[in-house]
């Protein structure tokens, strides 16, 4: 075979991938989709890119130089083990299977375990940025293993996206699902994101008045200053569609139910498992959910709110939209700080060596969630590797003290004149959670021992205690035990 890599699926993504591939010096690139008519289409329509179809997976396979590297661009789930499958029975020691689709990273782990028993190479990578990124330069996260990285990391450097310094922004995240694991967590942020925003728009319009229009100036505003990321850039873009049919704005006739096609969901599942209070991305998942709601929210539409509208003063816009503003950097903090708690819970736990400030680099540019301040936790990681929280980092420490005030005002704004804001709501009172010298949480474990006999410990002397609460109220010392 002549091709140095291939690529299976060719829909969107797919062919966008192929296309970046072919782009670069010295690749050539074997193409194949289940029905063919895709791939002539993307041969048709790009003869520039020199690509090798084929029309069954013997004709792929055969079209490629040993040893084989192939990229799996389908939608995760099933069809992904079925083309795993074709490949594995065609490929030998030492060939790469890529899997550049979403999945789950348990299944990456399961496959990656079956197919490096045949000395095959199984690599699950998280690929962002939309069909944009994968023609034009992704942000990749692959896994695997350390020796298939030398194989294929030089390829991915060539097309993946490139960080405002030069660098390219991948990076050989940890074995077999540490890429799709750290993918995963990357759309609970942009969930995070997405929602923050959603919820700063909705308070700037409710009380100030301002069209979607005006509201799009604020966020090109922003977009000038430390909140600079390409989800801020397009809902600007967004804000100021007019709908053609309407001449209304489009944000006004979208209907307001809003998909998730399950990889926030997954954040935070697994952050329940992993025991990492992600809240800000839970509050976003939920969001969603919600939003989707129909029945309830129609039967729910009479409820009382308060007994006043609110609107802010006249005069006083310009300093709630600021309030607003660093409500939303702080709140983000929150969030990209809880992500990367997750990371770190899972990387312990599967046995990833995860470099936290390298994360943060790929994530630069290319994905959905680039944004300048990126640039920021990289340097906080750098600084220190073992930093406990992100948030106590010393930029993001002070950034938050110097946001807080607006924070809370916001959040009690929208608590009195009945506008959610979940994400902005539940990132404070984590904040003022981890930051509190003494939480309720003794109360807790107290009410556990009275109808548990769940033991608790004592701030002033090791050992396990119980209360005889059914007897004569005293204490006794227990052993440790599974309570
Ligand atoms: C990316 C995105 C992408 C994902 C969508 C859909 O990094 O390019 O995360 O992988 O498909 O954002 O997510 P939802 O449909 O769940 O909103």
């Amino acid at each position: 075979g002549s091709a140095n890599i291939g690529v299976v699926g060719l829909a969107v993504m797919g062919s966008n991938l192929a296309r970046n591939l072919a782009s670069r010096e010295g690749n050539t690139v074997a193409v194949f989709n289940r029905s063919p008519e895709r791939t002539h289409t993307l041969t048709s329509e790009h003869p520039e890119a020199g690509f090798v179809p084929s029309e069954g997976y013997d004709e792929f396979v055969a079209s490629l130089a040993k040893p084989r590297t192939a990229i799996i661009m389908v939608q995760a789930g099933k069809g992904t083990d079925a083309v795993i499958s074709e490949l594995v029975q065609r490929f030998e020691p030492g060939d790469i299977i890529v899997d550049g689709g979403n999945a789950n990273f348990h299944d990456t782990i399961r496959r990656e375990k079956e197919i490096s028993s045949t000395g095959i190479h199984f690599v699950g990578m998280g690929v962002s940025g939309g069909e944009e990124g994968a023609l034009n330069g992704p942000s990749l996260m692959p896994g695997g293993t350390a020796q298939s990285y030398e194989t294929l990391g030089p390829i991915l450097q060539t097309i993946a996206a490139v960080a405002p310094d030069g660098e390219p922004c991948v990076t050989h995240v940890g074995t077999d699902g540490a890429g799709h694991f750290v993918k995963m967590v990357h759309n609970g942020i942009e969930y995070a994101d997405m929602q923050l925003i959603a919820e700063a728009y909705d308070l700037i319009r409710q009380g100030t008045g301002k069209t979607p229009a005006e509201i799009a100036d604020v966020f090109a505003e922003w977009n000038t200053g430390e909140l600079e990321s390409y989800l801020i850039e397009i809902t600007a873009e967004v804000l100021r569609q007019t709908d053609a049919a309407t001449g209304l704005p489009l944000v006004d006739v979208i209907l307001d139910e809003a998909g998730a096609k399950g990889t926030g969901a997954w954040t935070v599942q697994n952050a329940l498992d992993l025991g990492v209070p992600t809240s800000g991305i839970a509050e976003a998942v939920f969001a969603r959910s919600l939003s989707s709601k129909r029945a309830q929210r129609e039967a729910a539409a009479d409820l009382p709110g308060p007994a006043e509208a609110w609107k802010v003063a006249d005069g006083d816009a310009d300093a709630f939209i600021e309030d607003v503003r660093r409500a939303l950097y702080a709140s983000k903090i929150i969030a990209y700080s809880q992500g990367f708690d997750e990371i770190v819970a899972g990387a312990e736990q599967f046995g990833w060596d995860v470099h936290k400030g390298d994360i943060a680099k790929i994530w630069r540019a290319g994905c959905i969630i680039r944004a300048r301040f990126l640039n920021r936790i990289a340097e906080a990681y750098a600084d220190d590797p073992s930093l406990v929280a992100l948030v106590v980092a010393p930029y993001f420490r002070d950034a938050v003290a110097g946001a807080q005030d607006s924070w809370r005002r916001v959040v009690a704004i929208a608590a009195q004149a009945g506008i959610p804001t979940p994400a902005f709501s539940s990132s404070l009172a984590y904040y003022d959670g981890l930051r509190a010298e003494r939480l309720p949480a003794a109360l807790i474990q107290g009410q556990r021992d009275f109808f548990g006999a769940h033991t608790y410990k004592r701030v002033d002397r090791p050992g396990v205690f119980h209360t005889l609460w059914s007897g004569d109220r005293s204490e006794i010392e227990t052993t440790p035990s599974s309570h």
